[in-house]
């Protein structure tokens, strides 16, 4: 079986759009493939944190990953700082990158372009640290969001590179990029993508919402003067965003949607996604309450830690070992 691993760095509350962009994939991926899953909590500093937010942000984020179907039964899921291994793994990726390397990653030319003083050195080694994630446990694939699939490509090149130098170490990732169409919309703007940083709320739905709040959200979502219900992304961005976020969560193909929907108004079919959508958040919230009063969170992580740990250690006393750096 082929190993895929992918890390989250969560810096902020997860969205619909995550679940259905993201979170979704990765429980179908636990069947097909070996899967490790880890929380980027080391990356989530690289950016000044309130210590207070980001333990919450980080539980949360578990649990809802467990509350989404991610079952430790079938995938190791780990916190990154739990296995030491990626902290020395990263210091030694960033001995093999050079800054004209790291001078060319677009995430740190847009977050350093206009604060020049409160950039940290952490932000600049990011993908290095990301490197040594991806290395230290071989994997074959690694799914991630478009903006992540240039620090992937440099994870490969370091591989390749330490290879080249101490001989076959590493396994060359390569990077999934989940398919066209998992871009769910903005409910206020659907020319933007749904987005944690939206500024009015109104345009995003997270997943641990009011359930009444979230269907609100829905009912009062742009739509457009042509008045009936069409997927036409150009001409009714606004509906055809509903129609995905629709058929993603219930399965029914968007052109049966439509056709229910032929001579209807858009408040009939606006009431039927907030109830799909409200369903569906129900069953999430259900179960990561259930999941944050047990003691699951703790008992995964400290199982994932240890299987991870196995993997991770062997793995890096063998680049030492490579190296040089290890004498015994
Ligand atoms: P982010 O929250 O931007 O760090 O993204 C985490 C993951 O969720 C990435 O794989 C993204 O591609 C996915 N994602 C985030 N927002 C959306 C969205 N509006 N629609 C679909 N996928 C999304
Ligand atoms: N940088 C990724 C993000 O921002 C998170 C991440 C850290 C990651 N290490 C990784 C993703 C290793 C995949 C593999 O989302």
């Amino acid at each position: 079986m082929k190993r895929m691993l992918s890390g989250i760095k969560p810096t902020g509350q997860l969205t619909l759009g995550n679940y259905i962009g993201a979170l979704r994939n990765f429980v179908r991926y636990q069947d097909d493939y070996e899967l490790y899953v880890f929380i980027a909590n080391l990356h989530c500093v690289t950016v000044y944190q309130d210590p207070k937010d980001l333990r919450k942000n980080l539980k949360d984020a578990i649990a809802l990953y467990l509350a989404c179907g991610l079952d430790p039964e079938r995938c190791t899921i780990f916190l990154q700082s739990d296995v030491l291994p990626h902290a020395q793994l990263g210091f030694l990726m960033t001995c093999q990158s050079y800054m004209g390397e790291l001078n060319r990653m677009t995430q740190f030319k847009e977050k350093t372009a206009n604060k020049e003083e409160s950039i940290t050195a952490g932000l600049y080694v990011y993908p290095s640290l990301m490197a040594a994630d991806i290395l230290l446990y071989d994997a074959d694939y690694v799914p991630v969001g478009d903006d992540q699939k240039q620090h992937v490509e440099l994870a490969r090149d370091l591989a390749q590179r330490f290879n080249n130098r101490y001989g076959e170490t590493f396994v060359l990732p390569e990077p999934v990029i989940q398919k066209v169409g998992a871009r769910i919309m903005s409910l206020s703007d659907p020319s933007k993508k749904m987005s944690k940083s939206d500024e009015t709320n109104k345009g995003c739905i997270y997943l641990l919402d009011d359930i009444n709040l979230a269907k609100k959200k829905i009912m009062s979502a742009v739509t457009d003067m042509v008045g009936c219900v069409n997927y036409n992304k150009e001409l009714q961005p606004g509906i055809s965003n509903l129609l995905e976020i629709m058929s993603s969560l219930s399965g029914e193909p968007i052109e049966h949607i439509v056709e229910r929907y032929q001579g209807k108004g858009y408040g009939e079919f606006k009431k039927e996604v907030a109830e799909v959508v409200g369903a569906e958040l129900q069953k999430i919230q259900d179960r990561y309450n259930e999941i944050v009063r047990s003691d699951l969170l703790e008992r995964t992580l400290r199982e994932g830690a240890e299987k991870a740990g196995r993997i991770a250690y062997k793995k890096l006393k063998k680049v030492q070992k490579r190296m040089g750096i290890d004498i015994f």
